[in-house]
């Protein structure tokens, strides 16, 4: 028997084993979406992938993805099963601030995963859209892209480099039928920041920052903090003169 295609979107999500990019992709699957899953540990991947696909009846398909190696981008992109209404790039790597100061591969691993891997692919897929006509393009970045700290500024930085880069994508993508979402989360309580002791009450669980995505992407938002008070609270830190910042140990 023919299968009626879906009336429901497709949608791509780069680095799917992101424990938020994982509730998504269920969310996603609970609301009949299709799925392009792409991930670099491909079994992990197609356990996720069996998994929603039994417990919603999904078309749910595995990709392997890296976001560090380049010269398999416009192979991926070409090989797509299909190219997709939406994509999101979910991957990214907070990685050791410590590390990176006195170990340039790790500062290289950092800007390579949240920001150059993000470009690379995202132009790719941009230019297949724009060629067809539309299409949305979301990537998430990060409040730590607002202003550099000393905690976090190899991080703090790829994501700026990747905010700055959407805004120009979109402005561009416009004239072209493609629309662009930034994400811009504060905390989110998935593996990322295990180690780390964040306040309860502006650390979202995986499912509500997933929900609050989303339904950004839903309502082609153009920049979309993920948590109340986020935007707030980034104009307050944003107003300190550096005069005073650079004095608290942040
Ligand atoms: N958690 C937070 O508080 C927070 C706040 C602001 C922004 N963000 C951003 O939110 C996004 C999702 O992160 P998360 O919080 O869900 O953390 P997470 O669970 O650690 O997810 C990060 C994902 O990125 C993937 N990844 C890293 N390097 C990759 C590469 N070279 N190629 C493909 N995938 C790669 C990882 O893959 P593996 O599974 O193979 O390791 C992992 O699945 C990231 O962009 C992160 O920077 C997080």
């Amino acid at each position: 028997m023919q299968k009626h295609p879906s009336p429901y979107p497709s949608v791509l999500i780069l680095g799917a084993l992101s424990d938020v990019a994982l509730a998504m992709a269920e969310l996603y699957a609970s609301r009949g979406y299709r799925l392009l899953l792409a991930a670099r540990q491909s079994e992990r991947l197609e356990r996720i992938v069996s998994d929603l696909r039994l417990r919603f009846n999904a078309e749910v398909k595995a990709l392997e993805f890296d976001a560090r190696q380049y010269d398999s981008h416009q192979e991926f992109v070409d090989s797509l099963p299909e190219l997709p209404d939406v994509a999101i790039v979910a991957f990214g790597y907070l990685g050791d601030q410590e590390k990176a100061l006195h170990h340039f591969p790790e500062a290289l691993r950092i800007i390579e995963s949240n920001y150059t891997g993000a470009v690379s692919i995202l132009n790719r897929l941009y230019l297949r859209m724009a060629e067809r006509g539309h299409g949305t393009l979301a990537a998430i970045a990060s409040v730590a892209g607002l202003r550099g700290r000393m905690s976090n500024f190899h991080y703090g930085s790829a994501k700026a480099g990747l905010i700055a880069y959407l805004s120009g994508l979109r402005n561009l993508a416009y004239h072209h039928g493609v629309h662009v979402i930034t994400l811009i989360p504060g905390f989110m309580r998935t593996r990322m920041i295990a180690h780390m002791k964040t306040p309860g009450f502006l650390t979202l669980s995986p499912s509500k920052a997933a929900h609050l995505m989303t339904r950004a992407i839903q309502k082609r938002r153009n920049v979309a903090y993920i948590g109340p008070l986020w935007w707030l609270i980034m104009c307050i830190i944003r107003t300190i003169p550096e005069s005073i910042f650079k004095k608290l140990k942040l």
